[in-house]
């Protein structure tokens, strides 16, 4: 999978589409025919009709010699010639095409169900299994790959389920009828109709060879195009602040000078492709015909065999061709196939935590109990060797023991970090960009598994506590606020979802979301479109804290939360946050120093390594970097 991103494939556009190979296409089709389970009998059904319809399209040209021997030669000029045998044959032929026809319906109906349901239950598979998945993987995979499963993938995937395997059968069994039933008409003929088939093949495999590079480059232009112009859509602001547009447009130039070029090579040699193999087959058929003649005269055949069998010449090499296009496409969807199932084969994310969190409430004798109502009070569930289960408060006491991490192996960016924060503490994170600040965090609700040392929540290490109720349990504020569709009011609410109206106002209020909210056309009915493009970054900021606030979380986190607030307003959400967090455990990073002066514990990372901790005054009586960041003689960058 991971090789797949080093493809050079720019902006995320449309993959070139030539002939893609299955690693392994019989692996993948087994897999494949799992889906299959529920629908035996619609497969068997289908076959059967797959069968009659094509079978009936072979008969129906064999009519044409009792047609002519019988129907017709033994009444040339004739008075009164008797037309029943002429009609029985034709009523015949009618229920044979109508046979043919009710059987294809039935069949691309059933199958086109079939297909279409497959589809659903793969697209509701892959993206039930994407929300499984560790953050690692989304690193490591862009979006435009991600999107490609369901846009491309899955589509190529219904495409052959419901068309090319169907026809593909249909062919084969179409050129065997033909084949034997012209064998059966006259094997003379059949061997000259064989040689002209390979000699045709022969001269089109020379020519497709020079077409298919052609084709190839066009896709892969093509490809380059859409990306570009995905890219210079997103990206059409900075294009504009930079003057960029004169480049952009002749860089398009290019580009679609290049594509204009392959695509008429392709396209001139396609031209010269089509009508040549067409005047081929005319040429096939006069020499038979010629030929065929030749027999009928010597009285070796008589007319109506020779009618049919060229009626049937014409049609041999037509299933031959759809043989190979209907490959190319089931090789298509078997390789996107095989990219389905590798990330349904990712590992999802470990998740091996037995200790869960509760609400509880305090008997008589002070000791706290499960309880299923909402207490606002929380603790957490162990369950103990003898089989019995231990309830221990939540207090928002976190720990870290000697931590370091990397993302990718060999590059760490966090070393031997120690730290604790205490129930109720503040502690603070500052840093250059880069310093990992955010990687911290990261680690405590797990989004990311340490490699060395431990982390520690209330005594538990962070990988026994189930994830759901680790993150449950902490809320956090992050540096790139991500906004849904939907209304004000929603997104509020998505910190938790079974908090009332009157709950996400309140939580607003704390935010000091409310009166920009207020100010909205329609207040907290107003929709919200595309990651919140209608509000400002600030305003971004602070609807994604009132969504922090709602949670109402033991530890809260807030990262860079309040860059693009302006210190008034800052301030005034501090202090509703602080009485929010009252006893209750925050992390804060900020870029502004005076955001983190009231911290219990401000730690100055760089590099991954903390190389000062303290409260304010302290920090500043030791004169180190932090008095240099503060006094501005160093500037955090
Ligand atoms: N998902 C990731 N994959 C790989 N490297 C990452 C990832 N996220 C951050 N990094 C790297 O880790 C280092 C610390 O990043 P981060 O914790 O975001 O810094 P900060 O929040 O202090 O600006 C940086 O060098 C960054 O490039
Ligand atoms: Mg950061």
């Amino acid at each position: 999978m991971a090789e797949r991103k080093n493809q050079p494939r720019p902006g995320g556009g449309p993959r070139g589409r030539g002939v893609e190979k299955p690693k392994d296409a019989v692996g993948t089709f087994k897999r494949l025919i799992l889906y299959f389970k529920d629908y035996y009998v619609t497969i068997i059904i289908s076959l059967i009709c797959v069968a009659v319809a094509s079978l009936a399209n072979v008969a129906s040209n064999y009519f044409l010699k009792p047609i002519i021997n019988e129907a017709i030669m033994p009444f040339i000029g004739k008075q009164n010639p008797d037309l029943t045998k002429l009609a029985s044959i034709l009523i015949t032929m009618v229920f044979i095409y109508a046979a043919g026809t009710i059987a294809s319906y039935f069949q691309s109906r059933l199958l086109g169900d079939m297909a279409a349901n497959i589809q659903e239950k793969i697209r509701v598979q892959v993206f039930d299994h994407m929300q499984t998945l560790p953050l690692k993987y989304y690193d490591t995979h862009s979006i435009g790959d991600m999107m490609s499963r369901y846009t491309n993938d899955i589509g190529t995937l219904r495409q052959m389920l419901s068309q090319a395997l169907p026809q593909l059968l249909s062919s084969v069994i179409t050129f065997v009828g033909v084949f034997f039933t012209m064998i059966m008409l006259s094997w003379k003929l059949m061997i000259i109709v064989i040689i002209l088939l390979i000699f045709t093949a022969f001269i089109l495999r020379i020519i497709t060879k020079h077409s298919v590079s052609f084709f190839i480059k066009q896709q892969r232009i093509t490809g380059d195009v859409n990306g570009y112009i995905q890219e210079m859509i997103d990206g059409q602001k900075v294009i504009k602040v930079f003057n960029h547009e004169k480049t952009a447009i002749n860089d398009f130039d290019d580009l679609n000078a290049d594509l204009t070029h392959s695509a008429a090579s392709a396209q001139i040699l396609g031209g010269v492709m089509w009508p040549f193999t067409g005047n081929i087959a005319y040429l096939q058929y006069a020499i038979i015909a010629m030929i065929g003649a030749g027999m009928v005269i010597d009285g070796t055949m008589d007319v109506g065999t020779i009618g049919s069998f060229l009626q049937y010449s014409r049609s041999v090499s037509q299933p031959l061709n759809m043989i190979t296009m209907q490959a190319s496409t089931i090789l298509n969807a078997l390789a996107g196939a095989e990219r389905i199932f590798a990330l349904l084969d990712e590992p999802e994310e470990i998740d091996e935590g037995t200790v869960t969190l509760v609400n509880v409430c305090y008997n008589e004798k002070g000791e706290p109990e499960e309880t299923e109502e909402r207490t606002e009070m929380w603790g957490w569930k162990e369950h103990l060797d003898d089989g019995t289960v231990k309830i221990i408060p939540l207090k928002g006491d976190v720990r870290f023991d000697h931590v370091t991490f990397s993302y990718e192996e060999g590059h760490p960016v966090l070393n031997d970090i120690s730290l604790y924060a205490k129930p109720g503490q503040k502690i603070a994170f500052v840093g250059s960009t880069g310093a990992g600040k955010t990687t911290i965090t990261n680690l405590i609700n797990r989004f990311y598994d340490v490699q060395e040392g431990k982390i520690t929540y209330d005594g538990f290490d962070v990988k026994d506590i189930k994830k759901d109720d680790l993150r449950h349990s902490l809320s956090m504020v992050l540096q790139d606020t991500h906004l849904f569709t939907g209304t004000v009011m929603d997104n509020i609410r998505y910190g938790r979802l079974d908090a009332t109206d009157d709950e996400c106002i309140e939580a607003a209020k704390l935010a000091n979301a409310h009166f920009f909210i207020s100010h909205l056309p329609e207040g907290y009915q107003t929709m919200i479109t595309g990651d919140g493009d209608n509000l400002s970054q600030g305003q971004r900021q602070l609807l994604a804290i009132a969504r922090a606030a709602v949670a109402d979380p033991p530890v809260l986190i807030l990262d860079e939360a309040t860059s693009s607030i302006d210190t008034r307003t800052e301030r005034l959400i501090e202090l509703g946050m602080d009485s929010l967090m009252h006893g209750r455990t925050v992390f804060v990073i900020a870029h502004r120093l005076s955001t983190v002066r009231n911290s219990n514990a401000i730690m100055v990372l760089e590099h991954g390594t903390i190389i000062e901790r303290g409260d304010h005054d302290s920090l500043l009586a030791d004169k180190g970097r932090y008095y240099q960041l503060y006094t501005g003689m160093f500037e955090l960058s």
